[in-house]
């Protein structure tokens, strides 16, 4: 079974064509960071816009590249929630449009759902039930994968997520939008233990995260610094920052995973190509004897053919949608 997917929930605009949820047969992403980043961040009516003007471009693209036509494509994916709205209208319609004309069923899936399938594309053998650590720009959850259409969150944030924290912390340094990349290649010519930076944990809630405070600490450390003319050593505060980070993910992770019991845990989202977390999350598996599986860094971030992977399952679930189909700029995992 063949789908079309399609990507649009913040600044990259994306198709692909994916074989029965496990296939990649084309997986083509316009992105929109490089005008984004005169702004330090994504400004939502430049994002609309572009999907807009590129989202047919990409389609017909992903078509090619995968040598087939419309006729040979069993159902239309897409990204419908949560995301910037205007961004996610664009696909949404857009899909909409293209289920109707040629009468395929339309079918919409949550985004950071689609983020844990970028996993079954590149790992064959991975099955539900897992735990996953999803880390995104706009998201930090614990979820235990049920089935492929079944979660239950076992701990989210409750202020920042991880992938805000990193860009925020990495802009309060002078480094371009989205700073995360950037601030994981210079923390590793850092020391990680330089600077004693705040672990914020919420009371009562162990799988619970909060990264606000962690943040500030480090904004308010380099204006310090700056008001007595002194330069902070960059490279030992990326260190520290990311140490602290990844072992607070990590930590909650592995408590949660003693908890329920979980023998297979799986990382998603954009935060997951951060070198730190991927390689401490390898070592504390190992120690468990835990099973890791991590995506190829080329699927972390927003891609289509996560979204055929995951449209595959929720369409073999009868999830499917009218032409009523609406956007969602929230709306919970479960
Ligand atoms: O999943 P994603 O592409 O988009 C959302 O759904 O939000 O995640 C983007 C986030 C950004 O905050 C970006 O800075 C972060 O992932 N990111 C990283 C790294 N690569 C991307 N954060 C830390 N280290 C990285 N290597
Ligand atoms: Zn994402």
């Amino acid at each position: 079974m063949n789908i079309l997917a399609l990507e649009s929930s913040c600044d990259e605009t994306a198709a692909a064509v994916v074989q029965d949820g496990r296939k990649v047969l084309s997986n083509i992403i316009a992105s929109q960071a490089d005008e984004h980043r005169l702004y330090g961040g994504v400004v939502p009516e430049i994002a609309s816009r572009r999907h807009a003007e590129a989202i047919s471009g990409v389609t017909r693209q992903a078509l090619e590249e995968a040598g087939v036509t419309l006729n040979e494509i069993d159902a239309v994916a897409v990204t419908y929630a949560p995301g910037l709205i205007g961004a996610l209208l664009v696909g949404v319609n857009f899909a909409k449009g293209l289920s109707q004309a040629a009468g395929l069923p339309l079918v919409p899936v949550h985004h950071l759902r689609s983020h844990i399938a970028a996993n079954y594309l590149v790992h064959p053998e991975l099955k539900p039930p897992f735990l996953c650590l999803v880390v995104s720009g706009g998201h930090t959850h614990i979820v235990r994968v049920e089935d492929y259409t079944r979660f239950t969150v076992i701990g989210r944030t409750r202020d920042d997520a991880a992938g805000e924290c990193f860009d925020k912390a990495a802009r309060a340094m002078g480094m371009p939008y989205p700073g995360g990349v950037h601030l994981d290649k210079i923390a590793q010519n850092g020391d990680p233990t330089a600077f004693k930076l705040p672990r914020p944990h919420v009371e009562g809630s162990p799988f619970d995260f909060s990264f606000s405070g962690l943040k500030t600490a480090v904004i308010n450390l380099l204006h310090k610094a700056e008001q007595r003319g002194e330069t902070l050593p960059i490279p030992d505060l990326c260190a520290s920052f990311q140490y602290t980070v990844c072992d607070i993910l990590c930590t909650h992770t592995l408590a949660a995973a003693e908890q329920t019991g979980d023998k297979t845990i799986v990382l998603a989202g954009g935060v997951s190509a951060n070198s730190g977390l991927r390689s401490r999350m390898e070592r504390e598996c190992a120690a468990r004897g835990l099973s890791l599986y991590v995506p190829p860094l080329a699927l972390c971030g927003d891609n289509a053919a996560m979204v055929g992977a995951q449209g595959y399952y929720e369409y073999v679930s009868g999830h499917v949608a009218g032409p009523d189909l609406n956007a969602c700029a929230t709306l919970p995992i479960e």
